[in-house]
């Protein structure tokens, strides 16, 4: 083949020549850009360091020590862990590098780009000017979009919209600060009316993007947002510091409403693929078994301060300065009062990847960034043995 460009092929034709010169050029460039990019939209559980370019207040930042402590990175990032977060982990099972922060100047969007801001939420109207919310993430998008189109094309560009995979992980804020925190908002809505709202507004966006050509969705669904020190240490009526059983019947509820909401879009969206979770249940039984999973403690966060950890003081940049710090975070479930260890994100990470079918699917993230849709390719991608049939 590559005889044909040689000297020593004086009869061919210079049209054919450099047909074929275009021919091999274009090869090249198709398989460089071939791959599945990954677009992030969420909330502190995924905020790759967004917030670290925004004025907010210091509770919705977390560039600055024992953030980051576990030395994965150099310095604090901006990331609400210890090390890393879920997406990064999912970037690395994707094969693809480290998912850049959109806000950051020298990000490279060649690979996808993530959009999440600590203390947003799917409402406009939670944590209102402190975080970025949906809609921004989503204007944000846009603007990669046109950016990818001038430098691939129209076309290229519509193919790595549609190839790419979307991730969400977002609506703990809106339930938490947006409505818990907020009794103006519940005096306004009952809880019902809420959580449909906020699944409106998801809908919404999810129906968006498929819009512009998005066929590929991933969900985190959410935690068992009362057991989060945060809110154990505020419960009213804990006993003994138990759960915050009205944090956890808005996510079960969210949970509940998002699933039927995938189950309708998949029926009337052509080509609409998705990967949800059902997480609540299995963060829960590692808050109340965590020797079952490797881990000391369920309850206590290791950075903060007050009853379970759960006074939002780590790292001593907010209105408290002091704050207590574990001896090793490996062994906990939460890392700070509001969010989980690298353990766990590890964890969660491994469990969409390729995780079990009944807290993950119809399809896992795998089958998405890899193609796998029928059932033949996944039974074939999950028994490493060949040529069986
Ligand atoms: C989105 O949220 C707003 C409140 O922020 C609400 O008024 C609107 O009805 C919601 N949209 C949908 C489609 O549910």
């Amino acid at each position: 083949m590559m005889r044909l460009f040689s000297y020593s092929a004086p009869r061919m034709p210079i049209l054919v020549n450099l047909v074929l010169v275009i021919l091999y050029f274009r090869s090249n460039v198709v398989s460089a850009e071939k791959h599945t990019a990954f677009f992030i939209f969420g909330d502190s559980t995924v905020d790759p360091g967004n917030n670290n370019y925004i004025e907010t207040i210091p509770e919705n930042q977390a560039n600055y020590k024992p953030y980051g402590q576990n030395g994965f990175f150099k310095d604090p990032t901006g990331r609400f862990s210890d090390g890393r977060i879920i997406v990064d982990f999912l970037a690395e099972y994707a094969k693809l590098p480290i998912i850049p922060p959109f806000l950051d100047p020298s990000a490279d969007y060649s690979y996808g780009v993530n959009f999440a801001s600590g203390g947003a939420g799917i409402l406009s109207t939670t944590n209102e000017r402190q975080a970025i919310d949906l809609k921004t993430q989503l204007k944000y998008f846009e603007e990669v979009e046109k950016q990818l189109k001038e430098k691939l094309g129209n076309k290229e560009t519509e193919e790595v919209i549609s190839n790419a995979v979307y991730f969400f992980s977002m609506g703990s804020n809106d339930y938490l600060g947006g409505y818990l925190g907020n009794p103006k908002m519940q005096k306004l809505h009952h809880p019902e009316q809420y959580v449909g709202m906020v699944i409106g507004n998801l809908t919404k966006a999810i129906q968006g993007l498929y819009e512009k050509g998005a066929r590929k969705f991933g969900f985190l669904s959410l935690s068992p947002l009362g057991c989060l020190p945060v809110l154990r240490a505020m419960n009213p009526n804990a006993v003994e510091g138990g759960c915050f059983e009205q944090a956890n019947s808005l996510a079960l509820a969210h949970n509940n409403a998002l699933k039927t909401v995938l189950t309708n879009l998949e029926y009337l969206l052509k080509d609409f693929k998705y990967c949800n979770s059902d997480f609540f249940a299995w963060l829960h039984d590692r808050i109340n078994n965590p020797t079952n999973y490797g881990f000391r403690e369920g309850v206590n966060a290791c950075c903060g301060s007050g009853p379970h950890g759960g006074v939002n003081t780590c790292g001593g940049t907010k209105t408290v300065t002091t704050y207590e710090l574990c001896d090793n975070s490996n062994d906990y479930v939460w890392w700070d009062s509001f969010h989980p260890t690298e353990r766990i994100h590890q964890q969660f990470a491994e469990a969409l990847w390729d995780g079990p079918r009944d807290s993950v699917g119809p399809y896992n993230l795998q089958d998405l960034f890899f193609e796998k849709f029928t059932i033949a390719d996944i039974v074939d991608g999950n028994s490493e043995n060949e040529n069986i049939f």
